[in-house]
């Protein structure tokens, strides 16, 4: 008996939407002939770190060779920085593909993932591409529930997703809330904590982690170089978690998962400190620019411990908004394919970047004002 491809991929994988990357500036300026400046994927306008970058090319000089295939040097650094053992860190193709592993290793049909409804996209993919039953509990205020993830779990639960700062929405909870959260949830779930934002985080009283991990054995916590350390490009990350956790992803993993041109231009970028704070001050400078400005033009974006703004825009076509913007130059992200239609995510760019930002979005609120009233 012959099957059809389509018989034989499981309804799981087939049912699955594909994630949605931001548009590449390059597809833009070839299709409307124009300079465009991204401002859609959350990456870091000041660029790499230039020891990164130094290291990168030494590298590249060595690339006719496999890398080390456990990253072991970024993770012995990455052990003592943070004070756990090389055991107990992963280094990733990104943190995606920990966000991906996370739920290989511990979900099959009949468990269950939980995230929150408005999170990083991947979350939700991870579960449902296992074979999991994906839990989604809403939000309040574009924060996550923790009472509400905590209440959803069940016998059949082995993992909970949680961003913090949250990618769209930009917000953050504190330590307290997590430790009660913590408290609820059963020592076999292990809740996945990302912190791909951390750094560019204004409140002081996000978790401590690795505090936390040194109390709870079932947490897994994410960092990326995508982002303050500008190595989105070169896909690294890493996740510090429960040793025979890290030793099953490593059997999941692909054999020579993070080049050797990412692990040496992750360990400089580790070193250079001066580039990260660069990095921030400038987010935060130009974070609190744009949010004042954008009010100024009667938008209410929601304040953000990253390094991006989530505008509600009710009333107005998410949509058409962001293809006007895509038509003087800008683009940025839509989000209702993340459960907010009637949203849009801003990415904090340098200061020329914002300026074009600012010009394009006051046409385009100019052209949604009702025509004033003619003088009779
Ligand atoms: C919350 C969150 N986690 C993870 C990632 C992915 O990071 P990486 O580039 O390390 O795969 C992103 C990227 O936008 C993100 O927003």
């Amino acid at each position: 008996m012959t099957h059809t491809l389509e018989e034989l991929i499981p309804d799981y994988i087939q049912g699955l939407a594909a994630y949605v990357p931001g548009k590449p500036v390059e597809e833009v300026e070839q299709d409307l002939k124009i300079h465009a400046v991204k401002l859609a994927s959350n990456e870091n306008p000041l660029g790499p770190s230039p020891k990164a970058m130094a290291a990168a090319r030494q590298a590249l000089g060595e690339a006719n060779w496999y890398p080390d295939g456990g990253s072991k040097r970024l993770r012995e650094v990455l052990a003592a920085r943070y004070g756990v053992r090389a055991e107990e860190v992963f280094v990733g193709l990104g943190s995606s593909e920990i966000i991906d592993l996370a739920s290989r290793v511990l979900l099959r049909p009949g468990l269950t993932g939980i995230t929150s409804e408005g999170s990083f996209a991947l979350f939700a993919i991870a579960i449902r591409a296992s074979g999991g039953k994906l839990v989604q509990t809403p939000m309040r205020n574009y924060t996550f529930d923790l009472d509400a993830m905590a209440a959803a779990v069940t016998p059949e639960t082995r993992v909970i997703y949680i961003a913090n700062p949250n990618n769209p929405t930009g917000t953050a909870f504190g330590a307290e809330e997590f430790d009660v959260f913590m408290k609820k949830v059963p020592g076999d779930v292990l809740v996945v904590l990302d912190e791909a934002y951390t750094e560019y985080a204004e409140r002081r009283d996000l978790p401590k982690a690795m505090e936390i991990f040194k109390e709870y054995n079932n947490l897994l916590t994410l960092k990326t170089f995508s982002k303050v350390y500008g190595l989105a490009g070169l896909r690294i990350g890493y996740g510090i978690g429960h040793p025979t956790l890290v030793a099953e992803m490593n059997k999941l993993r692909t054999p020579f998962n993070v080049t050797s041109v990412g692990q040496a231009a992750a360990l400089a970028a580790l070193d250079d400190l001066e580039h990260v704070r660069r990095s921030v001050e400038m987010n935060h400078a130009e974070r609190t620019r744009l949010l004042e400005e954008l009010r100024k033009s009667g938008l209410r974006p929601v304040a953000s411990e990253t390094n991006f703004l989530f505008v509600p825009v009710a009333g107005m076509d998410a949509k058409a908004m962001c293809d006007e913007l895509l038509h003087e130059g800008v683009i940025v992200r839509q989000l209702a394919w993340m459960g907010f239609p009637n949203a849009i995510r801003i990415s904090v760019g340098n200061p020329e970047e914002n300026s074009k930002l600012l010009a394009a979005m006051a046409k385009v609120m100019a052209q949604r004002k009702p025509a004033a009233a003619p003088v009779s």
